[in-house]
């Protein structure tokens, strides 16, 4: 029977991880088995549809049975209420026309060859209700799901899909607290495949361990950005897991396709085309100077319009420093919105409930604040994350 690799798209947000993610298996790797991927079709646009089909083997629409969880607390906590679409990993196991599959997140990039994984891991090896995945760097006793070898069948997935029903069974709010419970708790771990970490690697800026990561760094198999932060969301010069990525999403693809693939979703919103080759500029090599400094700096936030903030001819030498420029308006402009809305303290519901509502439709974000509205409180929730605002500003073509 026929295996795949798959990732998962629900919007634009995620376009260039999965296009690079699938080029790099195909033509990279050269992998023999399909390379497929579930796309929510009408959050697409045509031409990131055609575009997908002209890299993937096997193109499956989700749209018409999307599960999203409820946007809970630990979401909103995490940053991250976007991640509420990654309970749609679980129509994976409906794919029963595939033995084994391996699924992937699109912000991976595999380093070498996984193709020996099905072999060893997948098929018989794999009981029925099992799933074989790397432990998570953050908390090692439970798998992280950005990879997970997995045989399809209907009765787990019947079985998950009622799982997921239940917001208990999932302690993340996402997929990854969702399948611990289901194939590794819920078991005391009986069910989950302990894969090795050289597999899953997820090197963060928080916390790396540095001899060990040295020690292993030629035996990794595959790098995961995780995080509200992902590679194509600024052309690094000082990340050089982000530069890996950025070299193998170059080899794919003319500048004009970037510009365009980047046009959509996160780096629409970042602004990648207005000021165009901002990201591109030549760097001298010795220097880390960028060589021309004309280019405006493009606003990143929403709300950063304003001409004076960033003087035009000011000049960054690496994309950290622009990350700090940014962290530092960001932070400023939080203090003095929330100097303002200090001033008015506890608001009874009123006109304010309706600005409430809109918060709630366009950042996912529940409220439980019965009929007081505290803005500082409020405030906080939405604004922990610039990320969260990038990533849920995106817009249909
Ligand atoms: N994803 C998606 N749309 C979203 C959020 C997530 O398609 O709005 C998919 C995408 O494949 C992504 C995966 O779900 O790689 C998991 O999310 P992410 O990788 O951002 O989570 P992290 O690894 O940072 O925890
Ligand atoms: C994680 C995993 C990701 C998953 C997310 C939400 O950190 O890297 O694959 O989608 O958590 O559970
Ligand atoms: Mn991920």
């Amino acid at each position: 029977m026929t295996t795949a690799f798959i990732t998962l798209l629900t919007n634009e947000s995620y376009l260039a991880g999965a296009l690079t993610l699938g080029n790099s298996l195909k033509k990279n790797h050269k992998t023999t088995h399909k390379v497929a991927i579930l796309i929510d079709k009408q959050s697409l646009s045509k031409s990131s549809i055609d575009l997908i089909s002209s890299v993937f083997d096997d193109v499956i629409d989700i749209s018409d049975r999307l599960i999203k969880s409820s946007p809970i607390d630990t979401l909103t906590k995490l940053g991250r209420p976007e991640l509420s679409h990654t309970f749609n990993k679980i129509h994976i196991w409906d794919l029963i026309q595939y033995s084994t599959v391996i699924y992937l997140d699109s912000d991976t990039l595999p380093i070498k060859s996984l193709d020996h994984l099905f072999d060893k891991y997948g098929g018989t090896k794999l009981k029925q209700g099992s799933i074989a995945a790397s432990p998570d760097s953050g908390w090692p006793d439970i798998f992280n799901s950005g990879l997970i070898i997995l045989n399809p069948n209907h009765e787990t997935y019947e079985e998950l899909k009622e799982f997921s029903t239940n917001p208990i069974n999932t302690f993340d709010g996402a997929d990854q607290g969702l399948l611990n419970e289901y194939f590794n708790l819920k078991s005391n771990g009986k069910n989950w495949h302990r894969l090795p970490f050289l597999y899953n690697v997820t090197p963060t800026d928080s916390y790396q361990y540095t001899p060990a990561y040295d020690r292993f760094v030629d035996q990794i198999q595959l790098i995961h950005f995780i995080g509200g932060i992902k590679p194509w969301h600024g052309k690094s010069h000082s990340n050089k897991h982000h530069e890996l990525w950025w070299k193998e999403f170059e080899k794919h693809f003319t500048k004009e396709e970037i510009n365009s693939i980047l046009g959509h979703g996160e780096g629409k919103n970042l602004k990648f085309t207005k000021t165009e080759n901002v990201w591109d500029e030549e760097i001298n090599e010795e220097s880390g100077e960028i060589e021309d400094s004309k280019a405006n700096i493009p606003p990143v936030f929403p709300w950063e319009h304003r001409d004076d903030q960033i003087p035009a001819s000011r000049t960054f030498k690496s994309f950290k420093e622009i990350e700090q420029v940014v962290e530092d308006e960001f932070n400023s402009i939080s203090t003095s919105i929330k100097k303002n809305i200090e001033s008015l303290g506890k608001l009874s519901l009123g006109k304010i409930v309706k600005d409430q509502e809109s918060l709630k439709d366009k950042y996912n974000i529940d409220s439980n604040e019965g009929d007081q509205w505290d803005p500082i409180a409020s405030f906080d929730k939405v604004s922990k994350l610039p990320s969260k605002f990038l990533s849920k500003e995106e817009k249909k073509d």
